[in-house]
């Protein structure tokens, strides 16, 4: 035998010795209660706690209830067993279980009901026996029933209400028959209710024909009945409504019941009972008669919506002075344009809410409403008018309406002083319309109490600086999705709503405000600006700077600013706004946030930052506004799982208890490559603490690293200036001489140290300036003026001693002339160190550049004053300049300083 079918069959053993074990464990004991539902069981099970109270056995498969097997369950009160295929009933059950007082049965397959089968169940308040195709009583098998209060045989098959031939069910309050077969209410039926206590019945869908005289006579403690569904039409709600004249009948409900017409005898037969509350919606009513309901002066709730009535008279309404609520939704036929008297309502002085909703083609006259002295709710939103004028709502000057509601209406704009008759109202409901105009303030003109005008949801509105300045006492402001626009104008339309506490300005695409635009909102505590276009405003690059728009707004605890574009957040954003517990910045493109952004929002409760760009989360930015946060939302965002990035959100994430929405699936990694796709709390930190040590000997080393590089370079590149200098200062402390111009007197002006090839330019360009009479110049110059017989070196020595200047003119030549290098220069040079003397003068007839200057004969411009540098001018007319520079070269003195 295979491996496979032996496993099977150990598997299948195994199912089977577990099986009653399984069952009694998928039960659900919750204290006293088993909830075996839905088990599909086919027994009841064993092992349950022996003192449960409650057991729903419902929506299984058993076929019987064996008293037996329950008898081990004797403490419970109350069993269902619907929903099972039931067709057996022992009468034993309740001698098992005394404490019984509600037992369901319903949705199973008794068609009979036993003579016994209820005789020990004495403690039962509620038998439900609904829905099991039981089509008559014999005998009397409820007799026993004293204690019941409730008793459901609705969706039976059952022709007449008889349940016995004497007396009984004396605690009977509700009496349950809805869809039965019964077509007749005869007195004799309900003979065996002994003690006239029910309550409340239900009639409904039944094929009721006839009513006879005195059949609720059994019933005179009647306070609801409930006739839905039914085919009574005018003829026979009239009868009932004579009948119920021996009731206490209280609420009726005539829903679905073909009632097509009402006239003044219809309700007649209930002016001696206290009827409060009538039900007549979804009759087709075509037409209410002059003073139908004359004798229903206790009425205070009336439901007439669904009917198809075209004339409302001025009479129809007559009598109905105690009415509070009256429900005229989808009242009017919808194929004619209804017409409504004027003085309708004027017997209503009790009506406090009026729906009219839903009714189509309407037209209110100065008088419509006249009468109506307690009107406080007027709803008629999905309503159409024939028209929308500034006199539809003349009539209710006199009504103290406090909420209206125009949703849905299609009102396409607002007229000049339209609610001006209505100054107590405090809600104002447009929302849903096709309002497109210029608000200027005058459409609102009157409401001097309003509290909330929604506008949301409207064509498209453009606002002033004026267009609320009538209503100054507004609290709550919607206007979402109104294509908003503002008129240029140098104050803020909301300037003067001080005490407004909620604006709704979300999906508008608004672009542009000014700092000053919520500045007065001081009461402000909601303000949601979502889906709007509003990231040019926080760009540093703005022209003048960011807008710091959310500025004066100290009480807002709700900001809503989710999908605006943002890309940048200016660091005092949210500065001021202390109070703020709710803030939403999700759906944008942040992607670095100012560390001190978030430094006023320490009570913080909910941030959402779901799906922007952010890539790192850290302690500086969040740890200040995660202390006393409750839900965040961070999720989608593409995170860098780096230490520096992530290594604390990570941690933090893990640890912490407050709802992070999205923990579980939102949170991934994107960078670095070998994190990709990996959730954010599975990043391993562990690695990162080691960095801290590290990184401060990373900053030690850096740095040292640095000072020596730098140190090097600048020895490398500034060193003959250092060593220039040291020579001049070692000699200076040393006590060499200091020469100046007035210690000593000089035989010559200048010592001109030349390459010989230079020898025709100094004597054709240098030497006849000699013979300039402003200067009165003397240069030493070899070829001319060494006197002969001492050696060369020693009269160069000499002669430079006798200089007061040493010209060095510099050219190629100069730079390649060995004896010059190797002999002149460096005479020249030791003497102007050895004497402190600042004596030297480069004069370059050619362009050398500099790094060529000192690699040939250790010179750089550098260590000379500038006015000691002087360049042969290219240009002839420049002679001039060049001389006056020469002769303040040679006059300078000759002092280091
Ligand atoms: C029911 O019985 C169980 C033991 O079978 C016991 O633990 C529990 O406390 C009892 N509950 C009540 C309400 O008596
Ligand atoms: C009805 O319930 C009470 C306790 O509520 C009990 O004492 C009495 O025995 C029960 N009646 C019957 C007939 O079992
Ligand atoms: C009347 O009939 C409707 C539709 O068949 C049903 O939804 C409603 O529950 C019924 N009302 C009553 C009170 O039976
Ligand atoms: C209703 O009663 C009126 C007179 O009371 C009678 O003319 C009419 O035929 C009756 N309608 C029906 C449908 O029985
Ligand atoms: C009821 O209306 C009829 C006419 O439809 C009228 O003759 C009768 O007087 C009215 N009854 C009362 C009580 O108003
Ligand atoms: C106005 O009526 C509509 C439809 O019944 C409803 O959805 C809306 O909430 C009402 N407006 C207010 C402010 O209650
Ligand atoms: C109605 O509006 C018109 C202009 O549209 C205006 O002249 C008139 O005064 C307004 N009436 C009321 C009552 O506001
Ligand atoms: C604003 O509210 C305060 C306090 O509720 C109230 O006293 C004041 O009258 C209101 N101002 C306006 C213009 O309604
Ligand atoms: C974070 O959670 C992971 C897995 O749940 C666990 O292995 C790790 O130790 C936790 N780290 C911290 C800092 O709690």
């Amino acid at each position: 035998m295979p491996y496979c079918t032996w496993l099977y069959i150990l598997l299948s053993l195994n199912a089977i010795s577990l099986f009653p074990v399984c069952t009694a464990h998928r039960c659900k004991v919750i204290e006293e209660k088993a909830d075996c539902s839905h088990l599909e069981l086919f027994s009841i099970p064993p092992d349950l706690p022996v003192n449960i109270t409650i057991l729903d056995l419902s929506h299984n498969r058993l076929k019987q209830l064996p008293a037996a097997n329950l008898s081990r369950y004797d403490q419970l009160e109350h069993l269902d067993v619907g929903y099972n295929t039931l067709h057996i009933y022992e009468p034993a059950l309740c001698e098992q279980l005394p404490l019984l007082k509600i037992l369901n049965l319903q949705h199973n397959e008794f068609t009979k009901i036993l003579e016994k089968a209820f005789f020990f169940c004495t403690n039962l308040t509620e038998l439900h026996l609904n829905s099991n195709g039981i089509r008559e009583i014999t005998g009397n098998p409820f007799i026993n029933l004293q204690n019941l209060k409730k008793l459901d045989m609705s969706h039976n098959k059952m022709t007449s209400m008889t349940l016995g031939d004497t007396e009984q069910l004396i605690d009977l309050t509700e009496l349950l028959f809805s869809h039965n077969l019964i077509n007749e209410l005869k007195k004799e039926a309900l003979a065996f209710l002994g003690n006239n206590s029910v309550q409340k019945l239900d009639l409904s869908s039944n094929p009721i024909r006839e009513i006879y005289p005195g059949c609720f006579q059994p019933l005179n403690n009647l306070n609801t009945l409930i006739m839905a569904n039914m085919t009574l039409g005018p003829n026979l709600t009239e009868r009932l409504c004579t009948e119920l004249a021996a009731t206490k009948v209280k609420t009726l409900i005539l829903l679905n019941s073909q009632l097509s017409k009402i006239h003044n005898g219809t309700f007649k037969g209930l002016a001696s009972t206290p009827l409060a509350f009538l039900d007549i919606s979804k009759n087709s009513l075509i037409q209410i008669d002059d003073d139908s309901f004359i004798y229903l002066n206790s009425l205070t709730f009336l439901n007439l919506e669904e009917n198809q009535v075209s004339h409302l008279s001025s009479r129809a309404f007559k009598g109905l002075s105690s009415l509070k609520s009256l429900n005229l939704q989808k009242f009017f036929s919808s194929f004619k344009d209804p017409k409504i008297d004027d003085m309708s309502f004027k017997s209503l002085q009790n009506l406090e809410n009026l729906n009219m909703e839903r009714n189509k083609n309407i037209d209110f006259t100065e008088f419509t409403f006249t009468g109506l002295t307690s009107l406080k709710d007027l709803s008629l939103s999905e309503c159409s008018f024939k028209t929308f004028t500034n006199r539809t709502f003349l009539s209710l000057s006199k009504s103290p309406l406090l909420f209206l509601n125009l949703t849905k209406t299609s009102i396409s704009s607002l007229e000049y002083g339209v609610f001006s008759s209505l100054q107590q109202l405090q809600i104002l409901d447009l929302g849903l319309n096709r309002i497109q105009q210029n608000l200027n303030g005058y459409e609102f003109i009157g409401l001097h109490n309003i509290k909330m005008i929604y506008l949301s949801y409207n064509n498209h509105l453009a606002l002033t600086s004026t267009s609320f300045c009538f209503v100054p006492t507004l609290e709550k402001l919607n206007l979402r999705k109104t294509a908003l626009t503002f008129k240029a104008e140098s104050r803020s339309p909301f300037s003067n709503l001080k005490n407004l506490t909620l604006l709704d300005l979300g999906n508008n695409n608004i672009a542009n405000m000014g700092e000053d635009f919520f500045a007065d909102l001081h009461n402000l505590r909601i303000l949601n600006l979502q889906h709007n276009n509003l990231a040019r405003l926080w760009k540093k690059a703005n022209p003048g700077g960011p807008v710091l728009f959310l500025k004066g707004l100290q009480n807002l605890e709700i900001l809503d600013l989710l999908s605006n574009g943002f890309d940048e957040i200016p660091t005092n954003a949210f500065k001021g706004l202390s109070k703020l517990n709710f803030l939403n910045l999700g759906e944008n493109n942040l992607y670095l946030l100012p560390p001190s952004l978030f430094e006023d929002q320490n009570s913080l409760e909910s941030l959402d930052l779901h799906k922007n760009l952010i890539t790192s989360v850290e302690p500086n930015t969040f740890k200040n506004v995660f202390k006393n946060l409750q839900i965040l939302n961070l999720g989608q965002n593409p995170f860098d799982c780096t230490c520096e990035s992530i290594a604390w959100f990570s941690n933090w994430l893990n640890t912490t208890n407050i709802t992070v929405l999205g923990q579980d699936t939102q949170y991934v990694c994107n960078t670095p490559n070998n994190y990709h796709g990996i959730f954010v709390q599975k990043f391993d930190s562990a690695p990162c603490k080691d960095t801290a040590p590290f990184k401060a000997f990373f900053i030690f080393t850096f740095s040292i690293t640095s000072c020596l590089l730098f140190l090097v370079l600048f020895l490398h590149f500034q060193s003959w200036r250092i060593q220039f200098y040291w020579n001049v200062v070692v000699n200076t402390i040393l006590g060499f001489r200091v020469i100046d111009p007035g210690d000593q007197t000089f035989d010559y002006d200048a010592y001109i140290i030349h390459a010989n090839k230079d020898n025709e330019w100094v004597d054709r360009y240098l030497l006849p300036l000699e013979e300039d009479t402003t200067c009165q110049l003397n240069f030493c110059f070899e070829e001319r003026d060494f006197d002969a017989g001492l050696p060369i070196p020693t009269l160069i020595v000499n002669s430079i001693r006798r200089s007061r200047k040493i010209i060095f003119v510099i050219s190629n030549h100069l730079l390649m002339d060995k004896w010059c290098k190797r002999f002149k220069i460096y005479q020249a040079i030791q003497q102007a160190i050895e004497q402190s003397r600042d004596s030297i003068i480069l004069l370059f007839i050619e362009d050398i550049p500099d790094y060529k200057l000192n690699h040939s004969i250790n010179l750089r411009r550098g260590m000379f004053k500038s006015r000691c540098i002087l360049q042969w001018p290219a240009h002839k007319e420049r002679l001039n300049a060049f001389r006056q520079k020469l002769k303040i070269a040679l006059g300078s003195t000759n002092v280091v300083n």
